[in-house]
């Protein structure tokens, strides 16, 4: 599903180098659920965001279904994340003149999907996430917890092989990060959708099955938790 070999990142400013990752490698099967852990500044968002084609990696290879990411022009990736790649951001990123359900429609716009067709699969989704009555809202008439939802269904309309989350639940409070959390081990059970979720909160990597830690750009444990209860 999702294989990183050898990657390596360093950021360039001018003439000053900062090396942010060192050699990491790890494999990530379908239907996993996965943990990225770490300390701010360790790594996370960057390898994350080079794991779902944001950027190209300095060193090292991304494989995704067996198709090596770093290698593809601009147009191919920009294709291949499209049908392939699912991305859940911290703070929504929801565009606020469109309804609920035409921002999860909106990655089947890009893919050229009629419009009835658009409308039932979003409509679905905002159902299987809890948001069946809220479909004609606009994003700043639903609370945080409701629009991160709305984002979780939009990145999974495209039916991706993947789906990757920034710290999803980093902007809610305690009870609304453990409802958001309980969805997406449920959207991973009940659909085999494979998720790598990026937290420093030590509560949220104890409720996936396995948990990948960095520090300071490198990989220091990778740990299947013995199914404690969730
Ligand atoms: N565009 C950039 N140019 C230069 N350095 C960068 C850039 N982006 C990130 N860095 C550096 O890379 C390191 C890792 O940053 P990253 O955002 O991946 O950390 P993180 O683990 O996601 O942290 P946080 O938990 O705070 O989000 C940091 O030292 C950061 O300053
Ligand atoms: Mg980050």
């Amino acid at each position: 599903m999702l294989a990183v070999k050898h990657l390596s990142h360093r950021f360039r400013n001018g003439d000053e180098e900062t090396p942010v990752l060192h050699d990491i490698d790890f494999v990530v099967d379908k239907g996993e659920m996965v943990a990225l852990l770490g300390s701010s500044g360790s790594g996370k968002s960057t390898l994350l965001n080079l794991m779902a084609g944001l950027m190209k990696p300095t060193q090292g290879s991304i494989l995704i279904s067996g198709e090596s990411i770093e290698r593809m022009s601009e147009n191919q990736l920009a294709e291949f994340r499209r049908t392939h790649i699912g991305f859940i951001f911290q703070s929504y990123e929801l565009i606020p003149h469109l309804t609920v359900r035409e921002n999860v429609e909106l990655p089947l716009v890009f893919q050229g999907m009629k419009a009835k067709a658009r409308k039932d699969k979003a409509v679905a989704l905002l159902t299987k996430v809890g948001l069946g009555e809220k479909t004609e809202m606009f994003p700043s008439q639903l609370s945080g917890g409701q629009q991160q939802r709305v984002s979780i269904a939009r990145s999974l309309v495209t039916e991706p092989a993947i789906v990757f989350a920034d710290e999803p639940t980093g902007n809610l409070d305690t009870k609304t990060e453990k409802e958001i959390i309980d969805l997406l081990i449920e959207l991973n059970e009940s659909l085999q959708i494979t998720f790598v979720i990026v937290t420093h909160e030590l509560e949220v990597a104890r409720r996936t099955r396995r948990v990948i830690q960095l520090r300071d750009g490198f990989l220091v444990e990778d740990e299947l938790w013995a199914g404690e209860e969730q």
